[in-house]
């Protein structure tokens, strides 16, 4: 793209060519498609319609030269999320950075389980709460619910607060460190948690866009046992959720079992795992 610094303004069809060709050694032709679309939407208002329109419609040097710095970032693998810096489901816009994780399909669907089960107004805590994500989908989607959210560092809880304040959505948040010994000063009828849950051990497995700019401290889980964040969630929750009150955990599919476990010897009854799309084993519920 460096010739791009000689070109006053090209098509959009042009741009979309050189594009493709500044990618293709890094992403499917699907991928790169995809990218394209999102950026120009982003960043120029363009939606497919319009492309399929005009294809013709000329780009300016600026836009060229914006959409030409993007291409660097996306060559160095940064995810698109954090290159335009936010993302929406559920019709909530979520801004995202390096100090939270990028919104998960698979815990949207841990969402949509919650909301499907809890027709009632209810009292939630959501922990390791990140961008909000579960947090504003949950208060957002059961009526007349109270939620609660913590994290562990003042900085990850500021993107929440701004997410929920955008979206006008009614959040209490506190700063918590769930591995510490947390007192119980209140109690709720759900509690959910997408906790970190890669063993620092399979990194070496994971996708390097990941390993490389999604904030480690939300993804892998220090020390050798993998399981700690359940156990001290479990544990919280025994004594802080309400009599019938429900717990929900997103589980890494090779330690959903043990975590099951793990329900089963604090005394917890009506376990289920729940599939996600892709039929992994990735969600499970208990009650108290
Ligand atoms: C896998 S991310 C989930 C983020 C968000 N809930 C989501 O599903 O997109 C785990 C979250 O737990 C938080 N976390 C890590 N250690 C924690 C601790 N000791 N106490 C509380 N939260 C912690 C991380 O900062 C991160 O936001």
């Amino acid at each position: 793209m460096s010739c791009l610094d000689e070109i006053k303004t090209m098509t959009l069809k042009l741009l979309k060519k050189i594009f493709s060709n500044s990618l293709n050694e890094y992403y499917s032709k699907e991928e790169i498609n995809t990218l394209f679309h999102i950026l120009i939407e982003f960043y120029l208002g363009i939606n497919k319609i319009n492309y399929i329109q005009d294809p013709l419609y000329i780009i300016s040097k600026k836009n060229i030269s914006l959409i030409e710095s993007k291409i660097k970032m996306i060559q160095k693998k940064i995810p698109i999320q954090y290159i335009i810096g936010e993302v929406e489901h559920k019709n909530i816009k979520f801004k995202v950075n390096k100090y939270v994780l990028i919104p998960r399909p698979e815990t949207i669907e841990l969402c949509d389980w919650i909301i499907f089960n809890q027709k009632n107004k209810c009292k939630i805590l959501d922990i390791g709460t990140g961008s909000g994500l579960i947090a504003l989908i949950l208060k957002k989607y059961i009526t007349g619910s109270i939620v609660h959210a913590w994290d562990k560092s003042p900085l990850i809880l500021k993107i929440a607060k701004e997410n929920a304040l955008k979206n006008n959505i009614e959040i209490n948040f506190k700063i918590v460190d769930i591995l510490k010994n947390v007192k119980v000063n209140d109690k709720f009828d759900i509690i959910v948690s997408n906790p970190p849950y890669v063993d620092k051990s399979e990194m070496q497995f994971i996708d390097e866009s990941i390993v490389k700019y999604e904030p480690h401290s939300a993804i892998f889980v220090e020390g050798n046992d993998n399981l700690i964040f359940y156990k001290k969630i479990i544990q919280y929750s025994k004594d802080a959720l309400n009599s019938n009150g429900t717990l929900y955990l997103e589980c890494h599919i090779d330690r959903i079992n043990f975590v099951k476990n793990i329900l089963k010897i604090n005394n917890f009854k009506n376990i289920k795992i729940k599939e996600d799309l892709f039929g992994r084993k990735r969600m499970i519920k208990a009650c108290i």
